[in-house]
């Protein structure tokens, strides 16, 4: 017999997937019934995902996912990049005492970006010793073990990486919607934008292998996905550092030939790494989706300046108008940050110029969050009631071209991927345009996962109200 130190780190977890099972399958006798597991995700795409990779296996080990938190296992996968997203872990955790208190048989466990964090891990060992089970982002790959040192070990198992340069594929995966899913292309960020924490709790930048990337997304296809969405910090950056290097752009040439994919979308690109090359391929492809999210952070080359963008307002402002020359139906979305430390109300004017000029057709706009460790936490804060005003007026503007921007379809007919049945009125089904924007109209659960024709009869600010017409 292979003895489990010297496999391949695939098959180790597949051996530890059997054990875990007989441990589920134990408790289950124990409790009459099947256990009941809940993953709960807070932050991005890229933790949503981890959260399917943690579901897969969940369920192959046996327990019934349910969406209730009052569960014999719950896992939050956490968010670290603004402090609000810490606050909320905490505020539940204790809720989730409480259930624990009753269900002596419960195991809670914290992963995700959080956990990367030294401060956090003295945190939860002093004040929330109920907590049973913290692993962080770079072991991720092996919950299958780490669920069996939850079964034979007494106390909180903790086992936290610092990085790693380890790529680990083919595990379970259990996808939240059947037509769509999301597919990591590249770990990690090397950009160390000064505010953010991201490259500290996710490490150096990896790229997967192309070739890893199309057999997954063809099992996916062959499994009835038509919309996937690539996943990275900067999926421009994707491929520099492979063996054998390969540009962004040349991967989603590959993607686009993948027979059976209707529409590829990606997150995130970053602005100083967007090819020309990469319009062109955008331009001509049929896939692609007419939505780019290209975050600017602040319209203030000072202000880009200090968070070590390495763009220009100049800079930016000139990709934005290649894009809308070359492909005037994509749609441009972004990130704004404001009250990044030195920011005054004119660098703030900066960024509305920026906004009425590029017309965005949405954006997320945070309120400057201080990440201990990042560069930007030792420079000197904007006082906080300062930055609530100009908040409002960045909101306030790009409210308006998001407005005006979305309701440029009006009266036209476009496809739509049916995601699901309307959530406040069940004779509607919810879909999204190529472009992102959603679209109500009425349909059944039959559409759900398919294409359809629609007519965008009126505009609702950031959404349509349409009905289906015959291609
Ligand atoms: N890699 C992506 C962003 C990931 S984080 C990119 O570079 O585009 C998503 C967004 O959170 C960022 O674009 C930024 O606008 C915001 N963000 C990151 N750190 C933040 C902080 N410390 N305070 C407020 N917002 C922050
Ligand atoms: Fe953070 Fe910048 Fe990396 Fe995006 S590119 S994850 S904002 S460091
Ligand atoms: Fe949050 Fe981690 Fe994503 S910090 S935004 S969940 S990469």
């Amino acid at each position: 017999m292979t003895n489990v130190t010297q496999m391949n780190e695939t098959d180790r977890q597949y051996y530890f997937m059997e054990k875990a099972s007989g441990h589920v399958a134990k408790l289950g006798e124990e409790l009459g019934r099947r256990p009941t597991c809940c993953v709960t995700t807070f932050g991005c795409q890229m933790n949503a995902r981890d959260s399917e990779k943690l579901v897969g296996i969940l369920e192959k080990v046996g327990y019934e996912i349910i969406e209730d938190e009052n569960a014999d296992f719950v896992i939050y996968n956490t968010c670290t990049v603004r402090d609000n997203a810490n606050q909320r872990v905490y505020g539940r955790l204790g809720v989730l005492n409480g259930y624990k208190r009753k269900n002596p048989h419960m195991k809670i466990a914290l992963c995700g970006c959080m956990m990367q964090e030294p401060t956090v891990i003295e945190k939860i060992k002093n004040s929330y010793r109920f907590v049973d089970l913290i692993f962080g982002t770079h072991n991720i790959f092996k919950f299958a073990e780490l669920l069996c040192s939850l079964f034979e070990n007494e106390g909180m198992v903790i086992d936290i990486w610092k990085d790693t340069d380890k790529i680990v594929e083919d595990l379970p995966v259990e996808r939240k919607y059947s037509f769509k899913s999301g597919i990591n292309i590249m770990f990690g960020c090397n950009n160390f934008c000064s505010y953010c924490i991201v490259p500290y709790v996710r490490g150096r930048e990896r790229s997967r292998n192309p070739k890893d990337i199309i057999r997954e997304i063809e099992g996916l296809v062959a499994d009835g996905v038509v919309e996937i969405m690539l996943l990275g910090q900067n999926v421009n950056s994707y491929g520099k550092n492979l063996e054998e290097p390969i540009t962004f752009a040349q991967l989603l040439q590959d993607v686009e030939r993948i027979k059976g994919l209707e529409r590829i979308r990606f997150m995130t690109s970053h602005p100083k790494d967007l090819s020309d090359e990469l319009i062109e391929v955008m331009k001509h492809s049929k896939k692609i989706c007419r939505h780019l999210h290209l975050p600017l952070q602040s319209g203030s080359t000072k202000i880009l300046t200090a968070m070590n963008r390495r763009y220009t307002k100049e800079q930016y402002l000139e990709l934005a108008e290649k894009i809308r020359k070359e492909i005037p139906d994509m749609a441009i979305t972004t990130d704004i940050i404001v009250g990044f430390p030195g920011e005054t109300k004119e660098d703030v004017d900066e960024t509305i110029d920026v906004i009425r000029r590029v017309k965005y057709d949405n954006a997320f706009t945070f309120i400057y969050s201080k990440r201990t460790g990042t560069p930007a936490a030792a420079m000197e804060q904007v006082p906080e009631e300062l930055v609530k005003e100009q908040f409002d007026r960045v909101l306030k503007t790009v409210q308006e071209t998001a407005r005006e921007q979305v309701s440029r379809y009006q009266g036209q007919i476009c496809d739509v991927l049916v995601e699901e049945i309307n959530e406040n009125d069940s004779s509607l089904v919810t879909g999204r345009m190529s472009n992102n924007t959603l679209v109500h109209f009425p349909g059944d659960i039959s559409l759900v996962g398919k294409l359809v024709n629609v007519s965008l009869d009126e505009c609702h600010g950031f959404y349509y109200m349409g009905h289906m017409v015959q291609s």
